[in-house]
């Protein structure tokens, strides 16, 4: 039988409250499916500072580096606000990202029905919307040098950040984002301000490059990352896949992510490079939100953001898109019926619990 090693970190606040829901649904895919699912669990930020006085251990990285996927939850909180910087509980994270080499973060963007009039934006506007923004994760200005703050002895001081990406940066993003068009609609359209920026010119040659090279049957389009804003507000639904660098992704992913609904329903996927010997990406599935401390403990959050990056998980890192599409039915499915935590409620509905949200959910899988 087929083994499938999950390394399950749900972290801090409602990380664990979350994680618990799609434990259930991984229980009965084993149980009803011989999904043949082998977890194990560690301990990540706040929880694995308590625990050991590091926001990860060495042993729970070797875990996740070997897993073939991992599930995190969240961490932080106002309990760990004065730990040391080099253990603050986002270190757990960011060692996750660096040393798996996490460089093409995945975010979904999708309208469901029954959510739709909760936008800020017309109905007919995010009606039936779903869109894939991939952003360069580990470049760009975030982490080019030099990158300081320098005193010029005038009274003045220079703070620097500095955009660097490399042709094989560039190279291996634009392949993730056109392998996963080619499972959606086929388009890719590459976003960068090469109207300004040195980088900007090189990121547009090589994905025009990767594309004639290696994804001809793919349609590309570019436009400049300002205009892209405007355009993911004004008609998003002329998108399928959107690819960009680290910074303008930050931004446009937030605002796509905005397009739909609440930060408790919102998944994603950090995939590293494929492994030359087998082909398999190391990768990460993660919710949008953190650790929700304002409302941890009460058994109210949102579990959808969890389960949906489950989906992700067995999309992206198992190939098993009936599962992912049937999990993605059965969350479409209970907020057609009325179901909904705080988060995403209208004026006057009764919320359900993290639990009641996760086990209909178990359900409408098991009945989908
Ligand atoms: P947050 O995402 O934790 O919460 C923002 C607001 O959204 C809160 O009112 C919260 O109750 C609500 N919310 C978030 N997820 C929800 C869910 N699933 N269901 C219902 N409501 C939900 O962001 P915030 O408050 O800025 O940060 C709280 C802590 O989380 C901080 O320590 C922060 O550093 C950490 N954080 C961790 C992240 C991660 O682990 N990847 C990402 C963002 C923040
Ligand atoms: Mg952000």
């Amino acid at each position: 039988m087929t083994t499938r090693s999950l390394f399950l970190l749900p972290g801090d606040g409602i990380g664990p409250e979350t994680m618990a829901e799609v434990a259930k649904l991984i229980d009965h895919m084993n149980a009803k499916e011989g999904a043949g699912f082998v977890t194990d669990q560690g301990l990540v930020g706040g929880s694995a500072y308590d625990a050991h006085g590091e926001a990860i251990s060495d042993a729970d990285m070797d875990k996740a580096m070997a897993a073939d996927a991992v599930l995190f939850g969240a961490v932080g909180g106002p309990k760990w606000d004065d730990v040391p910087y080099e253990q603050r509980p986002e270190a757990g994270l960011l060692r996750l990202r660096k040393d798996m080499a996490l460089f093409a973060n995945l975010r979904p963007a999708i309208c469901y029905p029954a959510l739709a009039d909760a936008s800020s934006l017309k109905r007919d506007v995010i009606e039936g919307l779903d869109i894939l923004i991939v952003r360069e994760l580990t470049g760009g200005v975030y982490f080019g040098e030099p990158k300081e703050i320098t005193d010029l002895g005038n009274g003045q001081k220079r703070g620097v950040d500095t955009q660097v990406y490399d042709t094989f940066e560039i190279e291996r993003i634009a392949g993730v984002a056109f392998e996963l068009a080619r499972t959606r609609s086929n388009k890719v359209c590459s976003m960068e301000k090469r109207n300004v920026m040195k980088s900007g010119v090189l990121w547009n040659e090589v994905v025009t490059a990767t594309h004639a090279a290696h994804y001809a049957d793919v349609e590309l389009t570019h436009m400049l990352a300002d205009a892209g804003g405007m355009q993911l507000v004004r008609w998003p639904k002329q998108f399928d896949v959107i690819v960009t660098d680290n910074l303008f992704g930050d931004m446009l992913s937030d605002v796509a992510a905005m397009l739909t609904g609440s930060l408790g329903m919102l998944p994603s996927a950090s995939l590293g490079a494929p492994d030359p010997a087998t082909g398999k990406r190391k990768a990460l599935y993660e919710p949008v939100h953190g650790s929700a401390p304002d409302i941890a403990g009460k058994g109210i959050a949102n579990p959808i953001a969890m389960i949906a990056s489950f989906a992700m998980c067995l999309r992206y890192s198992f190939a098993m898109i009936d599962e992912a599409v049937r999990i993605e039915a059965a969350v479409a499915k209970v907020l057609d019926d009325g179901l909904r935590t705080g988060d995403i409620m209208g004026d006057g509905a009764r919320p359900v619990s993290t639990a009641e949200m996760g086990d209909a959910i178990v359900a409408a899988y098991a009945a989908g």
